[in-house]
């Protein structure tokens, strides 16, 4: 089977059209769903903030009304993010049979690998986006062969980049435990601690003829605990708030971050997950590069024991994480290409 590639069916366009299955129906189209000339005003938190009470509470505040947030004056150096965005880039402009080498095996049950969504929606379409897929902690569960090698940089730079990220995810983590009223190593520690998997995502969106009638990825929760993401500087990203789709403004050197499904739960639902989407541009390629912080497959998750008692009981059940995508309408991340979800 000749596998469809995006970046393929983008290179070959005639701009005069696209295959019909990326032609959204009206509903869906972002060209008439988004609100247009309004950016959503998502909370911007400043790490560098001597204040660090305001920080917290900001973190909070955001994860809980928003599920959505951006970071800045973050610990990450930008030059350990532009390496990391130009090796990622360098991937997807390898020729076509170079990156198939990394292609997710079609017998895989792991999200891993090179790839386009082969299963389509429901609605009998696809998004406009092709992904690489690999772990990049813990170690033991990395598997370097979908890694790229060419450039011979790409392992460094993720490496790089995984060592300052580390950073990012504890302090997050202490914050919204602290916002839970429980001490500040415990909703880290019954996350899995240092197992939980960092799986990194690369988004390639290439330029579309018709921005308005196609989706990048359709909207969905992440299923993640947090998703902490590197956007490039194309415009694409968008939230759902209030009934409507908004754009959520591309802000220089910032981190995006996603309160995803399994934060949703292990907080009872004082954290919410974000319901988002990305729109693709005419012109210029969008990519992005999640890291989606999440359990071991085996593990667990529910409501954090301290959260629940007589008058507050669970809202959610308890869980293996491999058993949640499959009985979830929430998101693709972590459910295989080739399995249909059942109902
Ligand atoms: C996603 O959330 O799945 C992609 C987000 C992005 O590309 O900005
Ligand atoms: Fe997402």
């Amino acid at each position: 089977m000749e596998l469809l590639r995006v970046q393929t069916v983008a290179s070959n366009s005639n701009n005069a059209s696209i295959p019909a299955m990326f032609v959204r129906a009206e509903t869906e189209q972002p060209g008439i769903t988004t609100v247009h000339g309004i950016n959503l005003e998502v909370p911007i938190i400043d790490f560098s903030n001597p204040n660090k009470e305001k920080v917290l509470s900001e973190i909070v505040e955001a994860s809980s009304k928003w599920g959505m947030f951006q970071i800045v004056n973050h610990e990450i150096p930008s030059h350990v993010i532009s390496k990391l965005q130009s090796v990622g880039k360098e991937f997807f402009e390898l020729p076509q049979e170079e990156k198939e080498l990394y292609a997710k095996p079609l017998s895989s049950e792991s999200v891993e690998g090179y790839g386009t969504k082969l299963q389509k929606e429901e609605n009998g379409k696809k998004g406009w986006v092709d992904h690489l897929f690999h772990i990049i902690w813990p170690p033991s569960s990395i598997n370097y062969r979908f890694w790229p090698k060419n450039p011979t940089s790409y392992r460094q730079a993720n490496e790089e980049y995984l060592k300052y990220l580390h950073g990012v995810v504890d302090k997050l983590f202490k914050s919204m435990s602290i916002g839970l009223g429980l001490e500040e190593d415990e909703l880290k520690k019954a996350a899995g601690g240092d197992d939980m998997i960092h799986l990194l995502k690369i988004n390639f969106y290439p330029p579309c003829p018709f921005p308005d009638l196609v989706v990048g990825v359709p909207p969905h929760t992440d299923m993640s605990y947090i998703t902490i993401l590197v956007p490039n500087e194309v415009q694409g990203l968008q939230a759902f708030r209030d009934g409507h789709w908004y754009d959520v403004k591309y802000v220089p050197n910032a981190l995006v971050i996603h309160i995803g499904d399994q934060m949703e739960i292990m907080s009872n639902g004082k954290y919410k997950a974000v319901l988002h989407r990305t729109t693709v541009s005419k012109y210029e390629t969008r990519i992005s590069w999640p890291v989606f912080i999440e359990p071991q497959p085996e593990y667990e998750v529910g409501p954090h024991p301290k959260l629940v008692n007589e008058e507050n009981p669970p809202k959610y059940k308890t869980k293996k994480y491999k058993d949640y995508g499959y009985s979830s309408n929430s998101n693709d991340v972590a459910i295989p290409d080739m399995f249909v979800r059942p109902e």
